[in-house]
């Protein structure tokens, strides 16, 4: 696996390639990301990590400065999985400040985007500069970030972009608890308390399959079960798949949704529900 810092050098490096499958990162990689780049395998022979801890999408009260950075390690994981890893500086990424950016549909102003205002304006526009400078065929996304996945499929197909999106199924710790590098913020007590979100949407899920149809309700009965057990929670929400707008009640393909923080730790989960 080779390492490359500049856009130049990724750009030669790839010139030549004919299937390139690339997963976007901000490293600190888990078996999550590590899933994505063993799925891109399958779509090309070429696979692309790239690890950058993105300024624009994070807010000025929240953990840029404190993100887990761990390069080292995370070559070694992908050590025989990616053939590119590429990690740029910020000012490689960003030389000029940065001025033009992707305005993301209205959906970016709800569920997580209404408490992290500009997070996915700054999220889309990496991904599109990433986008620009990989030009893959096939990019991988976690269904984790479903909101993210969402408004990446929405930029790709209005802004007609030249890559298939691909969404991997969440990754979970064996107790159902889903991966993420904001885990290790947790405290031992709070790492066992945390399978309770996961929890919590399961049962969720389970009242619609059960026939319950007020989606209102479940989403209080959620939220008061988690602030019950100590959380702080930001939303629960269901929504419809296709949209992510409040779902219509003949909306089949549901997912239900939820932001929560333990302690000072946010974290976020989602259920799809299928009727
Ligand atoms: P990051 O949080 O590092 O996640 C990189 C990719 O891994 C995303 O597509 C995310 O959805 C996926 N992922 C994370 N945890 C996962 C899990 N438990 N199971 C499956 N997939 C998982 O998301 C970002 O970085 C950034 O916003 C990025 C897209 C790189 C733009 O900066």
């Amino acid at each position: 696996m080779q390492q490359i810092l500049t856009v130049e050098a990724l750009r030669e490096r790839l010139a030549s390639e004919t299937g390139v499958a690339f997963v976007p990162t901000m490293g600190n990689l888990h078996e999550g990301h590590i899933d994505l780049v063993r799925q891109a395998r399958q779509h090309a022979n070429c696979v692309v990590v790239s690890v950058f801890v993105n300024p624009l999408q994070f807010g000025p009260s929240e953990d840029f400065d404190r993100y887990p950075r761990t390069v080292a390690e995370d070559k070694a994981k992908l050590e025989g999985l990616a053939d590119v890893v590429f990690t740029p500086a910020v000012q490689e990424m960003y030389p000029l400040q940065q001025t033009v950016f992707v305005e993301p549909p209205p959906i970016a102003n709800e569920l997580c985007g209404a408490v992290r205002e500009g997070h996915f304006r700054g999220m889309a526009t990496v991904v599109l500069k990433l986008l620009n400078m990989v030009q893959p065929q096939v990019a991988l996304f976690g269904k984790k970030d479903y909101q993210q996945l969402h408004i990446i499929g929405q930029m790709v197909t209005q802004m007609n972009l030249p890559v298939r999106v691909i969404g991997g199924e969440t990754v979970r710790a064996a107790d159902g608890l889903a991966l993420s590098s904001r885990n290790q913020y947790l405290t031992a007590q709070q790492r066992v308390e945390a399978v309770f979100l996961q929890q919590t949407l399961g049962k969720a899920r389970q009242v619609i399959l059960d026939g319950e149809r007020n989606y209102v309700q479940i989403e209080k009965n959620a939220a008061i079960a988690l602030a019950q057990h100590g959380w702080q929670v930001e939303y629960v929400s269901v929504r419809g798949q296709a949209t992510l707008s409040l779902p219509n009640k003949n909306e089949t393909a549901l997912v239900i949704l939820a932001a929560a923080r333990l302690g000072e730790t946010r974290l976020i989960d989602n259920v799809e529900v299928f009727l």
